[in-house]
């Protein structure tokens, strides 16, 4: 593909984000195996049981740790090569200080009998991303639609911005929120993970405790991977004319986010397939998104048009127009939510 974005973006090396749907979308891929790229790895430590996920930077496995007896959420990455290593020292490294309820602790790194890094965390057992309970919601699925109900839907996005706000004040820029990286485990917990492209942004950020990377390589590649990374459908519109990614993209792709759980739809629908890498580019800087209190769901009412208004603040085009932070959002989302009585 060709146009005016091409000489700031590596579209061939970065577009397969926009189709990684998670294993749901494709029909499983623990079951049929479909997105799986890699074989099972051979570990010492670890058994392998059974492929969790896949997604653009690896293959996440159920594997038991023989030493410590007990079952382990393992990511895999697709190569040895020094870009993959790089990639997954700088996540490790990253997702390891991260020590937030709703972000899963990292446990061990390593490399695979192939030489492909690894890094084991916690398993979120009977896992399921949000972007499957959307699509269920849609089809009507009578067991999404008995747990999955409103209130409950705004709190799952209120754990998210719980765990980015976190991040954000550590310094650390995510770079990939969306609904595919949003996990409900089975006892309701919510997990934000994927830390794959995410980095540091000292820049714009004031704190006491950074979080701190380093070793071989690992400054080109924070570079590289601040320069590309993320999702282009849930990507800030700034980010299409070159900025470099903060905490206010962050705040963008986390409005998206809600937007797709209050209103179970894509907040570009109607402008713009999600295939359709420069019809995306144009539609985020100038499509007005439908408020999603005037979006039939099909189940149940509207959103109230009050949390309307906080969702389309967050997808503000004009960066000064969203909230000042993360903590800001979370403060209005959980204010909403007291205000209405709807906790947990
Ligand atoms: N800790 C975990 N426990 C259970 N499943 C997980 C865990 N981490 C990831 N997964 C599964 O693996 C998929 C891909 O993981 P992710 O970290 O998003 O990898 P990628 O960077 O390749 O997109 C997730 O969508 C989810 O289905
Ligand atoms: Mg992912």
């Amino acid at each position: 593909m060709k146009d005016e974005h091409e000489t700031t973006w590596d579209w061939h090396d970065w577009a397969f984000t926009l189709d990684d749907q998670g294993p749901y979308a494709t029909g499983g891929v623990g079951a049929d195996g479909d997105r799986v790229e890699s074989p099972p790895p051979e570990l010492e430590r670890y058994e392998v049981l059974r492929c969790l996920g896949a997604g653009s930077m690896g293959t996440v496995w159920l594997v038991r740790d023989r030493e410590l007896m007990r079952e382990v959420a393992l990511k895999l990455g697709h190569a040895p090569d020094e870009r993959t290593l790089g990639q997954y020292a700088l996540e490790a490294q990253i997702s390891s200080q991260l020590d937030h309820p709703n972000i899963p602790p990292v446990y061990d790194v390593g490399r695979d009998g192939a030489g492909r890094p690894f890094m084991t965390s916690k398993l979120i057992r009977g896992h399921e991303p949000l972007k499957n309970v959307i699509d269920r919601l849609v089809a009507g699925e009578e067991d999404a639609i008995a747990s999955y109900t409103f209130p409950r839907r705004v709190q799952i996005a209120l754990r998210i911005a719980a765990a980015l706000g976190y991040a954000h004040q550590r310094c650390v820029v995510h770079q990939d929120v969306k609904p595919e990286n949003s996990l409900v485990g089975a006892h309701g917990e919510v997990y934000l993970v994927d830390w794959g492209v995410a980095n540091i942004e000292a820049l714009s950020c004031s704190t006491n405790q950074p979080v701190q990377v380093a070793g071989p390589g690992l400054e080109e590649v924070t570079f590289r991977a601040s320069e590309i990374a993320g999702t282009p459908a849930y990507m800030a519109p700034e980010l299409f004319k070159g900025m470099r990614p903060d905490a206010l993209t962050d705040q963008y792709s986390f409005a998206a986010t809600l937007y797709e759980l209050l209103t179970l739809r894509h907040y570009l629908t109607g402008a713009a397939r999600l295939e359709d890498l420069a019809g995306i580019a144009t539609a985020a800087s100038t499509f007005q998104p439908v408020p999603p209190h005037e979006v039939d769901l099909g189940v149940g009412p509207p959103p109230p048009r009050s949390l309307s208004e906080l969702c389309l603040r967050g997808l503000s085009k004009k960066r000064a127009d969203r909230y000042p932070d993360l903590d800001a959002f979370y403060d209005a989302l959980q204010h909403w939510i007291d205000v209405r009585g709807i906790g947990e």
